[in-house]
């Protein structure tokens, strides 16, 4: 089957977000007497914003009109900060691999768990690169569920085993990996288990190495 696609998760893939997200988690725990360190941050990458919250509060009980008051809030700080974002906020490589893969003639998508996904794609200037967007409203359940993977093949009318996904998490990975998608892990985290793992993101990428080297992947699976 050949690869038609390259789908991209957003935070950390193509724009660096996770000191955003979590100055505006610091706020809203250190007004809530909360500890919370960078470290602590580490494991919310790629993770929704529910699930978030639940991991910041580390087994304290909030009601429900509390936890939804408080998302509001930490994604009102979030916001904030997000007014800063420039184009030269993309990661160094992104815009250079973008214009690579669509002159290859493959299809371009986002998938992230961010409701904030396109304000962050316009504030870089990169919403008409893509073909399909998908964000943290376009499906129920967030990743490691497929869904999201799902949906974005479906509204690229291909199959999610001819698209390429891009991901800095392990929820990310997991579940690209569940909707039979091949993978790319970016960056430094638990992203060894992709079918490529590149520790330097898109810096130095190159679309016909990525494209050969997911063939031989293929060919080794049989
Ligand atoms: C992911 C981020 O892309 O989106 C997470 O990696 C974030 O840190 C999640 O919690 C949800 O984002 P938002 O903008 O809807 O709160
Ligand atoms: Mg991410």
């Amino acid at each position: 089957m050949p690869i038609q696609a390259f789908v991209f998760d957003l935070d950390g893939v193509i724009t660096d977000t996770a000191e955003y997200h979590y100055r505006a988690w610091k706020r809203l725990a250190d007004e809530n007497g909360i500890p919370f360190t960078r470290a602590d941050n580490e494991a919310l990458r790629g993770v929704s914003r529910r699930e978030s919250l639940l991991r910041l509060l580390n087994g304290r009980n909030i009601t429900e009109a509390q936890a939804q008051a408080w998302m509001a809030r930490k994604n009102g700080y979030y916001q904030q900060h997000l007014q800063y974002l420039r184009p030269a906020d993309a990661l160094p490589g992104v815009t250079a691999f973008l214009a690579a893969a669509r002159s290859r003639g493959l299809k371009l998508a986002i998938a992230s768990a961010s409701r904030n996904a396109r304000f962050v794609l316009n504030r870089l200037e990169l919403t008409q690169r893509f073909d399909v967007i998908g964000d943290g409203r376009s499906v129920s359940e967030p990743k490691p569920s497929p869904d999201l993977f799902i949906w974005v093949a479906d509204q690229l009318r291909i199959a999610p085993e001819s698209a390429v996904v891009f991901e800095d998490a392990k929820a990310g990975v997991d579940a690209a990996k569940q909707a039979g998608c091949l993978t790319i892990g970016i960056g430094d985290a638990e992203v060894g288990h992709a079918d490529i793992h590149l520790p330097d993101g898109l810096r130095e990428a190159r679309v016909e190495s990525i494209l050969n080297r997911l063939a031989a992947v293929r060919s080794t699976r049989g």
